[in-house]
């Protein structure tokens, strides 16, 4: 089980927390690259509990800072982004991208000491269509991760946002919880109306799939089995990657190349932010799972309808099925087993399930099962990670190494390999590759 006291070291990710001193080790990224225009309005970021601006000086740099002027703490949101700067419209003081106060014109010449004041900027690099921010110390800037989407060209990713109402935490293992699927998501399905090539068919020939947990050494990984006809297994692998990136199995292995963080905005918010190729297979690329006629499996309706951007701190990409209206609950679809959840969407299944447990949820009220394990497993893993950190100062994994990213894949195959799961996946790994792949275990 998990006590009252890890629950809240575990969730916890402001500033001095135990989890948001790991958090601020990891280049985070923090918004579209899209949202920020050159010499156009500042951009309202909560990020690790800190509200920030952000905002594209007239040259294209991306700043993103504490949002108080360090004059009086004037909110420089309001500010005039002008002229390679941003100008707080309290008293003129102007600051570059960097925080340098480069302007101090309430200040009579022979006094002004500009050069002594500081804005709290953050580094900022973008890549792959997103503004990436590191909270930390400067002088420990690690690499971006070698997460395999970040080789593909960047016309060829895409980008989405989707912010959800409750801790990272609880939002990232809903990603890890293979036990679900054949319930929150296909309860309705029967096996026999589904065609025998379509994956989602092996979900739920067997509604409580056994699987494998390890510690690998950008996280933990699991491999569900199923059987899939004489000699052959089907395995759905996903994966945990330090400090909030997950891979999900709902592609092909060898073409689902992926990342999906859960990045904290403040301690009972998150920002869900996928990235894909648009090539491969993912749930953004594949086509609706069908039944045996062609018509749509209910509940795996595509697409999330927004509410429109706000200037708000937690404004931004909202969807429009939300906790105000039961995230669209149709009793009528849950009635009739149409839909088993009466919630259309699979993304927004898994949002729903997870905003309903509250912004954090109580983890004492739990009663973890062995279908947990691979939560219970990165549960540990980032525990032990962040204590280690801060009472031996140990940094965490992928800081100093960002290349054990390029290890961690997830999908599904089917095949006739008898070996253990840890060679059957460096085989399914190294086909895809071409190279002998990174060693699993982390070296502990
Ligand atoms: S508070 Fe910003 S210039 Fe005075
Ligand atoms: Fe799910």
């Amino acid at each position: 089980m998990t006590t009252a006291i890890e629950g809240r070291e575990l969730t916890q990710i402001g500033p001095g927390t135990v989890m948001g001193e790991l958090m601020r080790r990891y280049w985070i990224p923090a918004a579209m690259s899209s949202e920020l225009v050159c010499d156009g309005a500042p951009v309202r970021l909560m990020l690790l509990g800190e509200k920030l601006i952000a905002f594209r000086d007239s040259a294209g740099r991306v700043g993103v800072m504490d949002h108080r002027c360090p004059h009086r703490c004037a909110s420089l949101f309001l500010g005039r982004n002008e002229e390679e700067g941003i100008r707080c419209i309290y008293h003129g003081w102007k600051f570059d991208v960097f925080g340098n106060c480069i302007d101090m014109p309430s200040v009579p010449p022979h006094q002004d000491f500009k050069h002594k004041v500081k804005a709290k900027a953050y580094r900022v690099v973008e890549r792959a269509g997103l503004v990436w921010v590191f909270m930390g110390s400067r002088a420990e800037v690690p690499p971006l991760p070698a997460l395999g989407i970040l080789d593909i060209p960047e016309d060829e990713i895409g980008v989405s946002l989707i912010q959800r109402d409750c801790n990272y935490l609880q939002a990232l293992e809903g990603e890890i919880d293979t036990s679900h699927f054949g319930f929150l998501h296909a309860g309705h399905v029967d096996p026999d109306d589904v065609l025998e090539e379509e994956p989602f068919r092996y979900t739920i020939t067997s509604r409580a799939p056994e699987y494998h947990v390890l510690d690998t050494a950008w996280g933990t990984q699991y491999g569900a089995y199923r059987p899939a006809g004489p000699g052959l297994t089907y395995w759905r692998c996903a994966n945990f990657l330090f400090p909030f990136w997950t891979q999900v199995p709902s592609g092909e292995f060898a073409s689902h190349v992926h990342a999906r963080a859960w990045v904290p905005l403040d301690d009972g918010h998150t920002m869900f932010c996928f990235l894909w190729w648009k090539r491969g297979t993912s749930a953004m690329t594949q086509s609706q799972p069908a039944f045996k006629d062609g018509s749509p499996i209910g509940g795996t309706g595509r697409g999330n309808k927004f509410l429109p951007n706000t200037t708000d701190w937690l404004g931004r990409w909202r969807l429009a099925a939300n906790p105000s209206n039961d995230w669209g609950m149709n009793r009528a679809a849950q009635r009739e087993k149409t839909i088993y959840s009466g919630i259309d969407g699979i993304h927004l299944q898994d949002q729903a399930i997870t905003e309903s447990m509250g912004p954090i949820v109580d983890h004492e009220l739990e009663h973890l099962a062995p279908s947990d394990q691979m939560i219970t497993r990165t549960r540990r893993r980032l525990l032990m990670a962040a204590r280690a950190l801060r009472d031996r100062g140990v940094l965490p994994p992928g800081v100093e190494s960002a290349g054990i990213y390029r290890g961690a894949r997830s999908g599904y195959f089917v095949t006739d390999d008898q070996s253990p799961w840890q060679e059957i996946y460096a085989k399914q790994l190294a086909s895809c590759l071409g190279a002998p792949s990174t060693p699993l275990r982390a070296a502990e």
